[in-house]
């Protein structure tokens, strides 16, 4: 399959809104309640439409739809090569309604077109080809234990697995959640987030249409609440989450009565080094990349920037030049490269933590306020001079707000990059292999940049150290998450 040979337009179309039930055994449904909730337009903080807001008695249906689709469903029964075929077939209606789906993902949260384009809706496709082919090559061990007896390990399925996901990359958040569990044979009861529920939905419609058979894949829109309800059914084995570490520690909680198994995906505080020997321009690049992109809603965003005093001054101008550069407005044009915040909350903590590094006596160089008066649009914003102490270097802000720590030495800023409860990336700009593989060892984060920032990769695992996370997302380290191992030993004599 090759994806369209048009070039696509500059201004993109605003897509029609194809579907905002819930889905449930594979027929789309309102809520038991009736209840809906609005997802709203983050330009011009207008409604978009209202979705079906699926509560307890939907979670309940929904948990017993997957549970009959695992246990006598065709599902994880069925030959994996046709398990393969049918992801493989998703990918490919996801790749033949490309456009309609950035779009989409644009509308709802904000996103410019062109990151959709080229970033967002690819890579869904890229991740669900990659698990299609691990459907067939998840296997166990023969084990050659003492005495008479023939061991050997099967990896079988886990079960229901629970999924519930942020807004900040809603339809790739659900190819990452939905790839390794189909592979493995899982069946899913999703919940989207409450700002960006559409792209997801509009997934499970193409879902359908591909042949995945009803209740493998179930969706669910709504609130914490509904997450809750998920977390707490006992027919529900696993939850793999992707949000804040405050919600994590909940989930944990819910979870604790079940002792069901928990993968998570979380904050960071990710320290991105600058030593003066790096290719400056590159550095530069890299680190706007690094933390503005996506509006700075990056659970991996290099919001530490950690410069060398020796180029410091040379860094600053840089990369207040680009952050100045940046063009906000509209993210239908294929020239924007900044989106608003994605809602309210967001943005007024954004413009708290700024008004807090003022308050502590950073310098903001750029930025530091809103843009326009509708939308939630925030300027490209460069601290300098940040201490390890302020709040702004300690905190996941998640919006477009660099901070820039100067630097002396090499084990200083070993020693200060691991000053964090967070662990989920780091990157380093060095010419110098010795000291690059220095920092990769020495940082304690779940993925290293060396000379580069935020490379994802399907076949590439991602996850973090300490309050970022339990488990790994991606590549084979995945398919651990959705699968039980068994041992199974035959006596021979
Ligand atoms: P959140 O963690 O509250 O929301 C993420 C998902 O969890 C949503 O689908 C939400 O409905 C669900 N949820 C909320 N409470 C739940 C509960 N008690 N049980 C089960 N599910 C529940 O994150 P929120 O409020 O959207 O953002 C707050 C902050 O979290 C952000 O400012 C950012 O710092 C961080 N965040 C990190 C993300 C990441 O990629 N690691 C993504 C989104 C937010
Ligand atoms: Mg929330």
């Amino acid at each position: 399959m090759s994806a369209a040979t048009a070039a696509p337009p500059r201004k993109a179309a605003v897509p029609k809104i194809r579907q905002t039930k819930l889905l449930i055994g594979g027929e789309w449904c309102d809520a038991a309640s009736g209840k809906t909730f609005a997802t709203m337009n983050p330009v011009t903080e207008e409604k978009i439409a209202d979705v079906a807001y699926a509560g307890e008695a939907d979670v309940d249906r929904a948990v017993k739809a997957a549970r009959k689709a695992f246990e006598s469903g065709p599902w994880h029964t069925m030959d994996a090569r046709d398990r393969g075929r049918l992801m493989n077939r998703l990918a490919d209606l996801i790749e033949q309604n490309q456009e309609e789906l950035a779009a989409l993902e644009t509308l709802d949260n904000g996103k410019p077109i062109r990151d959709s384009r080229a970033a967002d809706i690819p890579l869904v496709i890229d991740c669900l080809r990659y698990y299609a082919g691990w459907a067939d090559k998840i296997s166990g061990q023969t084990i050659p234990i003492r005495g008479d007896y023939f061991c050997y390990t099967r990896r079988e399925p886990t079960g229901v697995a629970g999924q519930i996901i942020p807004w900040n990359f809603p339809a790739l958040m659900t190819a990452w959640k939905w790839g390794p569990a189909l592979a493995a044979g899982c069946t899913i009861v999703m919940k989207p987030a409450e700002q960006t529920p559409l792209s997801c939905l509009r997934l499970g419609e193409l879902a359908m249409e591909a042949g995945i058979p009803a209740g493998v894949i179930n969706i669910l829109p709504g609130f914490g609440d509904t997450g809750a309800a998920i977390v707490k059914h006992r027919g529900v084995d696993k939850i793999a989450f992707t949000g804040s570490t405050e919600t994590a520690q909940f989930i944990m909680r819910d979870a604790a009565p079940s002792l069901k198994r928990l993968t998570f995906e979380l904050g960071g505080k990710s320290p991105n080094i600058v030593f003066a020997d790096c290719d400056l321009d590159a550095a530069v690049a890299g680190s706007e990349f690094g933390l503005f992109f996506n509006q700075g809603q990056c659970c991996c965003a290099g919001s530490r920037v950690f410069v060398e005093e020796k180029i410091h001054a040379k860094f600053v101008e840089q990369i207040v030049s680009r952050a100045q550069a940046r063009k906000l407005g509209d993210p239908f044009d294929s020239e924007t490269t900044q989106g608003p915040q994605v809602d309210r909350d967001q943005f007024d903590k954004i413009m708290r933590y700024i008004e807090s590094g003022k308050n502590a006596g950073a310098e903001c160089l750029t930025g530091g306020q809103r843009v326009g008066d509708r939308g939630f649009f925030v300027a490209p914003t460069v601290f300098d001079r940040v201490t390890d102490d302020m709040e702004i270097a300690q905190d996941e802000i998640f919006g477009p707000v660099m901070s820039i720590l100067p630097f002396k030495n090499l084990d200083e800023v070993v020693q200060r990059a691991n000053t964090t409860c967070y662990g989920l990336a780091a990157a380093v700009w060095t010419r110098d292999v010795a000291k690059a593989h220095h920092i990769a060892n020495s940082v304690r984060a779940g993925t290293v940049w060396i000379n580069c920032y935020d490379v994802f990769d399907a076949a590439a695992p991602f996850g973090g150290f300490k309050m970022s996370g339990m488990g790994r997302e991606l590549g084979e380290a995945a398919l651990a998450n959705y699968t039980e191992l068994k041992t199974v030993t035959m006596n021979l004599k």
